[in-house]
């Protein structure tokens, strides 16, 4: 049975005369427990009216970029963001072709073109539209940066033709969609209680090195990546201990949580708690430089420049990875790579010079991901191989990352 409890689905509907089996659509999510909010193109009012997509979702439906009154209640990107998945249905030659492009002139456009979260497409057009080697590269294009392409089917159209080009059939699409929606978010039943008997330390945040008594050296780090791995972990059955530099975010429930603020209290606290970890996940965004003393009073303003010496923090990842060869030889390391350029390689050489089993590169010279984003997209690097994942919610990239680990972890041990 395909149960979407808890989905939000963002319906777009198009103009097109399958506009009409998106009312039987919403009936079947609806029921299958999706929260359905509806969006409208201006011709697909022409095939089915709002009024009955607003009676079927239970939710009002959204036409316009620019109306104030529907913009004051939810605007567009509150709309891309509640968004689980897009499932636009019918998808006609015209809006295929604009998402392809990257438009922005309508509320279904702008909507995508805001949102991180799961595009589904189900195009319906005339079988020569579709076959037109422009819908075919649009198409192809939207694949490519992970668009999941519902359909088209094939047989007699409205049009009088025969071919490819029939938007699937409501029960097609919902039960191609939960299979869409249930890889893009691994749930409990695939990752199970898979770590429950590991213990996982895990460093999360910035980390801040005082200069004076009121000014400090740190960075962006919001520890949202870390906590969700800790959260993720929590969930597969790990005993999980999150080390935490200062962020506002609440506890995980279930991690025990140690914060502290400097580089020189996550050294100490990391490498004790690793004594007799299995895994360590280094997330946190560890400031490489401290004030060489900190002063003990406020550094007065007086000349135009400030000189200040700064001196390395310790290392926290490459001196844990000594404990594998000392007190834990079980001890799994992996290490995060926060790069802006030349990624791939800076992050193979951190994995070679740190001497631990994976690295995460992760780019945060990209807005979209990284640093204090709720997305992001890593690529998992080995000594022998690497794999991407692709951008997601950091909760989904956190359980992608766990679910890496421990298929590394079961064909080592
Ligand atoms: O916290 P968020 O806002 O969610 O953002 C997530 C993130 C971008 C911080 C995270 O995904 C990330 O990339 N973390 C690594 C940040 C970093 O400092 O990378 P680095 O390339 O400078 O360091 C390499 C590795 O060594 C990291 O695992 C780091 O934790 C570790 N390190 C670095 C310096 C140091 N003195 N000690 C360390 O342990």
């Amino acid at each position: 049975m395909c149960d979407f409890e808890s989905k939000k689905i963002l319906l777009a509907i198009t103009g097109g005369i399958a506009a009409y089996k998106s009312a039987e659509l919403t009936r079947l999510l609806v029921k299958s427990g999706a929260e359905i909010k509806v969006l409208m193109t201006a011709s697909a009012t022409e095939f089915i009216t709002p009024l009955t997509m607003q009676a079927l979702s239970g939710n009002p439906v959204h036409t316009e970029l620019l109306d104030r009154e529907s913009e004051a209640a939810m605007d567009h990107i509150s709309l891309a963001r509640w968004a689980d998945c897009i499932l636009i249905a019918p998808a006609s030659a015209n809006t295929i072709a604009q998402i392809a492009h990257g438009f922005a002139n309508n509320l279904l456009t702008t909507v995508v073109l805001a949102s991180t979260a799961t595009i589904a497409i189900a195009p319906a057009m005339n079988q020569q539209m579709w076959l037109n080697a422009a819908t075919q590269s649009n198409i192809t294009s939207l694949a490519e940066r992970g668009a999941q392409i519902l359909g088209p089917g094939e047989g007699a159209q409205a049009c009088g033709e025969f071919g490819p080009g029939r938007m699937l059939e409501p029960e097609q699409i919902k039960a191609q969609l939960y299979e869409v929606l249930k890889k893009a978010q691994p749930s409990e039943q695939n990752t199970g209680k898979g770590l429950s008997n590991q213990r996982i330390v895990i460093t999360a945040g910035p980390t801040r090195e005082q200069i004076d008594p009121v000014r400090y050296i740190s960075n962006n780090s919001s520890g949202k990546m870390g906590y969700a791995i800790a959260a993720a972990a929590v969930k597969m059955g790990a005993t999980v201990t999150l080390i935490s530099g200062p962020v506002n975010l609440p506890a995980p429930q279930g991690a025990a949580v140690i914060n502290i603020l400097s580089a020189e209290q996550m050294l100490e606290a990391a490498t004790t708690a690793s004594e007799q970890a299995d895994i360590f996940i280094a997330t946190a965004a560890v400031a490489d430089y401290r004030a060489s003393q900190i002063s003990e009073h406020k550094i007065k303003k007086q000349d135009e420049t400030l000189m200040l010496a700064l001196a390395k923090t310790p290392d926290i990842l490459a001196t844990v990875a000594k404990l594998k060869s000392t007190n834990n030889p079980k001890l799994y390391c992996v290490g995060f790579a926060a790069e802006t350029k030349d990624v791939h390689a800076y992050a193979k050489k951190k994995l070679i010079n740190k001497k631990i089993d994976l690295i995460a590169a992760n780019d945060v010279g990209r807005s979209d991901i990284g640093f204090n984003s709720d997305t992001n997209e890593l690529e998992l690097i080995w000594p022998n191989k690497q794999t991407t994942l692709k951008k997601a919610e950091k909760s989904v990239i956190a359980t992608q990352l766990l679910l890496a680990i421990k298929s590394e972890l079961e064909h080592d041990r």
